[in-house]
C-alpha cells in the first residue's frame, strides 16, 4: 500500500513542482502528507519521539525546531536545481540528502521521502529520477549508501556525492537504453 501510494504521490509531485521552485520544509511536509495521509495519522507531522537506528542517532526532538530551520537553510542554498550540471546537481543532492535523513523529520518513511526529494531535484535540472541500484545488488549498494550517509552526517559529503553522481549516470543510461541496461 505504501509503495502504491508513493508512486501516485510522486507522479503528482513531478507534474506540480516547478523547475525553478525552492524546496522548503513545508513542501517536504506536504509531500509526506500527500503520500501517507490515507494510512497514518502522523503523515506530514514532525515526529515527537527520539529515533535511533543501528548506531545512528537522528536529530533529537529537543532541538527539532533548530534542526528544521537548518534544513530549510540547506534547502534554500541548494534548490532550485534548474540549470545545474551533473556535478553541481550531485553536490546539491548529497548535501540535502544527508541533512534530510539526519533530521529524520517523520516517524516513518524518511528514507523513501528523502530519495523522492532527490528525484525532484534531479527533475528540476532535467535529469531522470535517480537509479540507486538497490534492486540489483541490495546488500552491497545499501551498505555503501549507509556508509556514505554516515560520512555525510559528519559533514563529509564526498562519498555520497560520488554515489549520487553514479545514480544519476545510471538513470540517464537507463532512460537512453532501457533494454541494454536491464
Ligand atoms: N545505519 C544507518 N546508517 C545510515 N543511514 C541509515 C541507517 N539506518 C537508516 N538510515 C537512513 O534512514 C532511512 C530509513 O528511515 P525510515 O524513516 O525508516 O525510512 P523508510 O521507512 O522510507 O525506510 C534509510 O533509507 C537511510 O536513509
Ligand atoms: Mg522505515
Amino acid at each position: 500500500m505504501e509503495a502504491a501510494l508513493l508512486a501516485v504521490a510522486q507522479g503528482r509531485s513531478y507534474l506540480e513542482i516547478e523547475t525553478d521552485a525552492v524546496i522548503t520544509v513545508e513542501l517536504v511536509r506536504g509531500l509526506h502528507r500527500s503520500w501517507l495521509e490515507r494510512l497514518y495519522d502522523f503523515a506530514g507531522e514532525i515526529r515527537t519521539i527520539d529515533l535511533i537506528k543501528d548506531t545512528v542517532r537522528f536529530a533529537p526532538i529537543t532541538y527539532m525546531e533548530r534542526s528544521l530551520s537548518e534544513l530549510d537553510k540547506v534547502l534554500a542554498d541548494q534548490t532550485p536545481c534548474e540549470g545545474m550540471d551533473i556535478d553541481q546537481l550531485a553536490g546539491a543532492i548529497a548535501r540535502v540528502h544527508a541533512e534530510l535523513v539526519l533530521v529524520h523529520p517523520f516517524r516513518e518513511g524518511n528514507g523513501r521521502l528523502s530519495r523522492w526529494v532527490a528525484d525532484i531535484m534531479a527533475l528540476q535540472a532535467g535529469f531522470p529520477p535517480l537509479e540507486w541500484g538497490f534492486d540489483w545488488d541490495p546488500e552491497e549498494r545499501r551498505g555503501r549508501y549507509f556508509a556514505a550517509l554516515r560520512r555525510g552526517f559528519a559533514m563529509d559529503f564526498s562519498s555520497l556525492e560520488n554515489l549520487v553522481r553514479e545514480a544519476l549516470t545510471a538513470a540517464v543510461r537507463l532512460a537512453e537504453d532501457p533494454i541494454a541496461e536491464s
